[in-house]
C-alpha cells in the first residue's frame, strides 16, 4: 500500500488545491476512525480501501476546480482507473457523493456513458461518503447530527441548492431523493461514531 505521504504527493501531483488536499486528509482521518469502530463491532472493513479511497476522495476537483461541481466523483474515479489504481478504490471515489444515475443525468457533464450509480454501496464506499458528509455538517456547519440526524440532510440540501441554481438555473425540490438517502446512511453510521469521540478529534482542527 502506498504511504500516506506519497498519496498526499499524488493528491498535490494531480493540482488539487491545498484546501482540498487538507481537506481530504481530514476526512481520511475520520474515514479511519470509523472503520476501526465497525471492525470492533465485528463487521469486516479494509481499512487499506478506506484510507486510499478517502484520501483521494476529492482528486476530481484538480479538473473541476469548483466545489459545485459532484461531477469530480466521477472524473477523479477515472483519473485513477487511468494512473492504475484499483477498481474498489475507484468506485470509492466515483460513489462518494451520494448520486443515482438519474440525478447525475440531470445534473449533467457526467462522463458518458453514465454508471449505473453513484450511490455508495460496500462497506467502505459507505465509510468514505459518510465521513465527508460528517466532516461538511460537523466541522463546516457546525450542525450536532446525534441530537439531529437530520442536520446532515440539511447541510447537504444547502450545498445542492447552491448547486441546482448555478447549474440549473433554479432551487432544487425538497423532494430531492439525494437528501432522504444522506439522512438514511448518516442514521445507520452514526452509532459507530461516538459524538465524544467526535467531539475530541474537531477539537485537534484548527
Ligand atoms: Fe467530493
Ligand atoms: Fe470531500
Amino acid at each position: 500500500m502506498p504511504s500516506r505521504s506519497a498519496l498526499v504527493g499524488f493528491l498535490r501531483g494531480a493540482g488539487c488545491p491545498e484546501q482540498k488536499v487538507t481537506h481530504c486528509e481530514r476526512v481520511a482521518d475520520v474515514a479511519l476512525a470509523v472503520g476501526r469502530q465497525m471492525q470492533a463491532a465485528e463487521i469486516p472493513v479494509d481499512l487499506g480501501v478506506v484510507e486510499i479511497g478517502a484520501l483521494l476522495h476529492d482528486v476530481g476537483v484538480a479538473f473541476t476546480r469548483d466545489d459545485l461541481s459532484p461531477e469530480h466523483c466521477a472524473l477523479g474515479a477515472d483519473f485513477l482507473r487511468a494512473n492504475g489504481f484499483t477498481e474498489t478504490v475507484a468506485r470509492c471515489v466515483e460513489r462518494h457523493e451520494c448520486i443515482a444515475r438519474p440525478e447525475a443525468a440531470e445534473l449533467g457533464n457526467f462522463p458518458q456513458p453514465l454508471r449505473d450509480t453513484y450511490v455508495p454501496e460496500t462497506v467502505e464506499e459507505r465509510i468514505i461518503a459518510f465521513a465527508d458528509l460528517m466532516y461538511f455538517a460537523v466541522v463546516e456547519k457546525r450542525s450536532d447530527p446525534w441530537q439531529d440526524p437530520d442536520a446532515v440532510g440539511r447541510a447537504s440540501f444547502g450545498y445542492m441548492d447552491a448547486v441546482f441554481r448555478k447549474k440549473l438555473g433554479r432551487a432544487v425540490p425538497k423532494t430531492y431523493p439525494i437528501f432522504a438517502r444522506v439522512v438514511a446512511l448518516t442514521r445507520t453510521m452514526l452509532v459507530y461514531v461516538p459524538h465524544e469521540t467526535f467531539a475530541r478529534w474537531v477539537a485537534k482542527q484548527p
